[in-house]
């Protein structure tokens, strides 16, 4: 089982800010990578659809043999982890907006958080919230239009920086000196931020830590791959995989990499 493959799922591509973390901590891994393109973006559907497009996911994973699941979408954990865990026996790690280090580090007690409308209602989320008000004032932008960017390759181009000031430029008027990427899609989008924001304001990327929480539950579990493990990694798409293999060839040029739209 050692040998066998983590799970990695999300909507669609933004997921890959998770892989890029957990490539470079854990060399010797091999992955099977979903992006659930058909379903994609989830922010703006009901929680018993993302429930019922995670459960699909998860059941994917599990028939690749995976020994561990990452949800790498923060709407799909706050909307479903709970029933993902209580549904199957496998560990899970999931994604939430980065409140906390966001929060503590802040300087000028404001902080922003971009995230889905699905993540923003979350209980999960607010739960979160509500804990971090009391010294903090946080301001959180439903930003579904800049999911719809990334899944179209848009990073980087005119229209990408129009979305982008609305949400930076109020940011910027109220002196927010850090900013959540609460949806694992913005994270590529990291060049066109600081091109309207500068240094002035500092980006939370959790995706760092969930590769380290990845490296600290296959070792707890004793699951960690061998070495001298050959290890494969494998994409998959519910959809279109055109955006998702135009990204990770840009990331890691390899010819090992598998790819393979499902019908
Ligand atoms: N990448 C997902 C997240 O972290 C959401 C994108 C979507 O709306 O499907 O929330």
């Amino acid at each position: 089982m050692n040998n066998f493959p983590i799970g990695i799922f999300d909507s669609g591509v933004g997921g890959l800010s998770v892989w890029i973390e957990i490539d470079k901590l854990l060399p010797c891994e091999s992955v099977v990578y979903f992006a659930d393109n058909a379903n994609c973006p989830y922010g703006e559907k009901s929680q018993n659809a993302v429930i019922a497009h995670s459960e699909k996911a998860v059941r994917f994973l599990i028939e690749k043999q995976c020994k561990l699941i990452v949800i790498a979408c923060n709407t799909a954990t706050s909307m479903a982890v709970d029933f993902i865990r209580n549904t199957f026996d496998i560990p899970v790690i999931g994604i939430v907006p980065a409140i906390k280090p966001a929060a503590i580090n802040s300087m000028t007690g404001v902080i922003a958080i971009l995230a889905t409308k699905g993540t923003l209602n979350s209980r999960k989320f607010n739960e979160t919230k509500r804990e971090f008000s009391k010294n903090t004032e946080i301001i959180s932008f439903d930003a579904n239009d800049l999911v719809e960017i990334v899944e179209n390759g848009l990073q980087g181009t005119e229209q990408a920086e129009n979305v982008l000031r609305k949400y930076l430029l109020p940011m910027l008027q109220k002196n927010v000196d850090r900013l959540v990427l609460g949806c694992t899609h913005f994270p590529f989008l990291i060049d066109d931020i600081k091109k309207i924001t500068g240094d002035s304001i500092i980006l939370d990327n959790p995706a760092p830590a969930i590769a380290k929480r990845t490296e600290y539950i296959i070792h707890r579990e004793g699951i960690a791959a061998m070495s001298g493990n050959v290890r494969q990694i494998s994409f998959y798409s519910s959809g279109n995989i055109d955006t998702l293999k135009k990204m990770v060839k840009n990331i890691k040029n390899e010819n090992t990499l598998l790819f393979s739209q499902l019908k």
